[in-house]
């Protein structure tokens, strides 16, 4: 823990929503600063009204709210707070969202359909956000449609160094969805592992996994990617490296979002482990035995800890190779 003085922007806030408040304090002990007071509260008409309860003028803010679920409300009082925020006149405010919500409609795939990963970057910086800090959006373009700069940080380093440590000498990397493939093939490299991939096809809101590309007969099989929701793409895909040959299976992802069923279809499934963080809590009736959930608030912690003293965010992962 740093001494901590006064920077350019001047000293540090920390502020959190009601979205993660067991990551947010973890945060705060990992900067030796404490959360800052404020009071939220919803009204019988279910709006929602914040007041801080300390001067921010001049201060660097950092605002931690993740939107996972419920996620409208997480949402709102992520702009209402913002807004607050930017009323009291602080120098700087930074949202650092471990989850970003609503980040899946990143194109117009379809006629008639709205782009909301757009629609959420531009009410964070029209709320009051100055910058933002991230961590393993969907799609890293996400970035683009952000006018205000950021940072967006991946938990993969945390995951490959839990991976690492297990020694598996015989498995493979296998992406439970193409458009991870890229991410999966720069762990797998990581991990010296080789790599395979599920082809899957999304139909209406089931997925329906159609093809296994690489070798997994007789390995140890860890499969990956950004988040689970429903758990509907991993469930196809464990069936089918099964089907193929795996031997212990591990589950490894960003975001443990467990809409329902994930949890009772997780629990179905015959696997070793699954390996998560902590960017969405997880409550004590979705813990499944076999789940580990590694905690990204040193991550943020050092994150948050360089942009307030304007130093490299890249150093960060300098023996991690993971963006290239
Ligand atoms: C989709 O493109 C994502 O990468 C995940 O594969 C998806 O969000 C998982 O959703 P579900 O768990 O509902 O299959």
């Amino acid at each position: 823990m740093s001494e901590h003085k006064g920077g350019m922007h001047g000293t540090i806030k920390l502020f959190s929503g009601t979205g993660c408040p067991a990551l947010a304090e973890e945060i705060s002990q990992y900067l030796g600063i404490p959360l800052s007071p404020r009071d939220i509260i919803q009204f019988p008409n279910e709006n929602i009204f914040v007041r801080l309860r300390e001067s921010i003028r001049g201060q660097d803010v950092f605002l931690i709210q993740t939107t996972s679920s419920p996620v409208n409300y997480n949402v709102m009082e992520l702009l209402i707070l913002l807004d607050a925020l930017k009323r009291a006149s602080p120098d700087r405010i930074t949202a650092v969202i471990p989850y970003l919500s609503y980040a899946r409609s990143d194109k117009k795939d379809q006629p008639r359909v709205p782009i909301t990963a757009r629609l959420m970057a531009d009410i964070i910086g029209a709320a009051g956000a100055d910058r933002y800090i991230l961590l393993d959006l969907h799609a890293d373009q996400i970035q683009g449609f952000f006018s205000i700069p950021g940072d967006v940080m991946t938990v993969f380093s945390i995951l490959s160094n839990y991976f690492r440590e297990k020694r598996l000498d015989n498995a493979v990397v296998v992406a439970s969805d193409l458009g991870f493939a890229k991410k999966a093939r720069n762990l797998a490299a990581e991990l010296g592992m080789p790599l395979a991939f599920v082809e899957k096809r999304r139909v209406s809101m089931d997925t329906e996994a159609l093809t296994l590309v690489g070798e997994v007969d007789g390995h140890d099989i860890i499969i990956v990617d950004d988040e689970v929701d429903t758990g509907g793409t991993m469930v196809n895909s464990v069936k089918i490296v099964r089907e193929h040959g795996a031997r212990d299976v591990y589950l490894c992802f960003a975001h443990a979002v467990f809409s329902p069923p994930a949890v009772e279809r997780l629990r179905s499934l015959s696997i070793e482990e699954i390996v998560t963080t902590n960017s969405v809590p997880i409550p004590p009736e979705k813990r499944l035995p076999n789940l580990t959930v590694l905690s990204v608030a040193s991550l943020l912690g050092e994150v948050i800890q360089r942009v307030h003293e304007g130093r490299s965010v890249g150093e960060v992962f300098q023996d991690f190779q993971y963006f290239e």
